[in-house]
């Protein structure tokens, strides 16, 4: 069976319990209300005279603290494979690469310090949010952008190292945005990069599709998406990198747990936020959704242990170093320095796209 969930108590209950917890100056049972049931928000900006811009403020603020938690602890066991990859040294300029809620950079930023630490991410409430956590934090050598990395336009060979903690496989046009990685760093600089191996290696993902499917196939995203999942074939991540700039590429493969939460009804919440879950429960009845749920209950029981609900994962750890001769820009065939600065003058990032060019997604596994 699975846990008692807050999310399935009847709706009066929820919303009393939330108004109490209102009244009491705790506004996040609200908030989850909202998000979880249509309507919800608009009623609350009615009813509290809030702009619905600033309740959808609150919501998106209320994910970004949710994914932190999830996606942060779900992956720590990786943190010093990636670290170690990194090599980072006192006084390195360093880019954390689809940066999320900042956590990872703000390692980065203690391995690095006094070097800068820059963090860029496509999401802005995980921005914003990143960007709280930080303050206050200690590490005042850590900035955080806005911004797309595969476009972004940072100074070409500002950096010694791009890292990125399971953000990289969100490119929707890995080549290009790999190379825009390669200029912005100094020839020789290096890249590492933590992005899942396939299906197969990943018991957590397969083990919750099977349980809500029950039977049913699981649907599979075409090969080469962008996805948790674009990256997973070895000899695609060598040629991409290969093709983007870079030079010595290693990669290798991992296995670490990965923690779905402290308990039973900690894992159940974050399950419930995977896209494939959703995807698995959308057009179900009430009986087979009801049933879906208990099978992945009872698998969630069955991974829990003394430190928590732990599933197998794999990954690829992968390095490499930036070409050293300098490469032309595609769009002008000028060196990147030049075209950088050309390419700010005329309002184009420097590998020509338009700014507003946006791949990423803030779904930590839209698997
Ligand atoms: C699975 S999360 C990982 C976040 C963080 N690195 C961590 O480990 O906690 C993937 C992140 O990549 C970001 N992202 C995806 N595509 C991006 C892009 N093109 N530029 C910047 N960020 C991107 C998403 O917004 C999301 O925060």
């Amino acid at each position: 069976m699975p846990p008692p969930s807050p999310s399935r108590a009847p709706l009066s209950d929820r919303l009393d319990s939330a108004l109490l917890a209102l009244a009491s100056g705790r506004r996040r049972p609200l908030l989850e209300l909202a998000r979880d049931v249509p309507g919800v928000a608009a009623e609350m900006a009615r009813q509290f005279a809030m702009a619905p811009a600033a309740v959808a403020y609150d919501l998106s603020m209320l994910h970004a603290a949710e994914f932190e938690q999830r996606t942060e602890a779900l992956t720590a066991r990786y943190d010093p494979l990636l670290l170690e990859r990194a090599g980072l040294g006192p006084g390195d300029a360093v880019l954390d690469v689809g940066c999320g809620a900042g956590g990872f950079t703000a390692e980065l930023g203690r391995a690095a310090a006094p070097g800068p630490v820059v963090g860029i991410d496509v999401a802005p409430p995980l921005v914003a949010r990143a960007r709280q956590r930080l303050r206050g934090a200690g590490v005042g050598n850590v900035t955080i952008v806005e911004g797309d990395a595969a476009v972004h336009d940072f100074e070409a060979g500002s950096f010694d190292v791009a890292v990125s903690r399971f953000a990289a496989m969100y490119f929707g046009h890995p080549v290009p945005a790999f190379a825009n990685l390669a200029r912005t760093l100094r020839p020789g600089g290096r890249l590492a990069l933590l992005v899942w191996r396939a299906l197969e290696a990943n018991e957590w993902l397969e083990a919750v599709g099977e349980a809500l499917a029950g039977g049913r196939p699981v649907p599979e995203r075409p090969a080469g998406d962008p996805g948790a999942f674009a990256l997973a074939d070895e000899a695609t991540v060598r040629a991409v990198l290969a093709e983007a700039g870079f030079d010595d590429v290693a990669v290798d493969a991992v296995d670490e747990p990965v923690v779905f939460g402290a308990d039973v009804e900690e894992a159940f919440a974050f399950v419930s936020t995977l896209d494939l879950s959703r995807r698995m429960l959308e057009g179900l009845d009430a009986p087979s959704r009801r049933a879906a749920l208990d099978r992945l209950g009872d698998v969630l029981v069955a991974h829990g242990g003394d430190e928590g609900v732990l599933f197998g994962s794999g990954a690829w750890v992968v390095s490499a170093a930036a070409r050293s001769e300098v490469q032309p820009s595609r769009s002008t065939g000028q060196p990147p320095a030049a075209a950088a600065s050309r390419s700010r003058r005329s309002g184009l990032t420097a590998t020509g796209w338009p700014q507003a060019a946006r791949s990423g997604r803030s779904d930590p596994l839209s698997a």
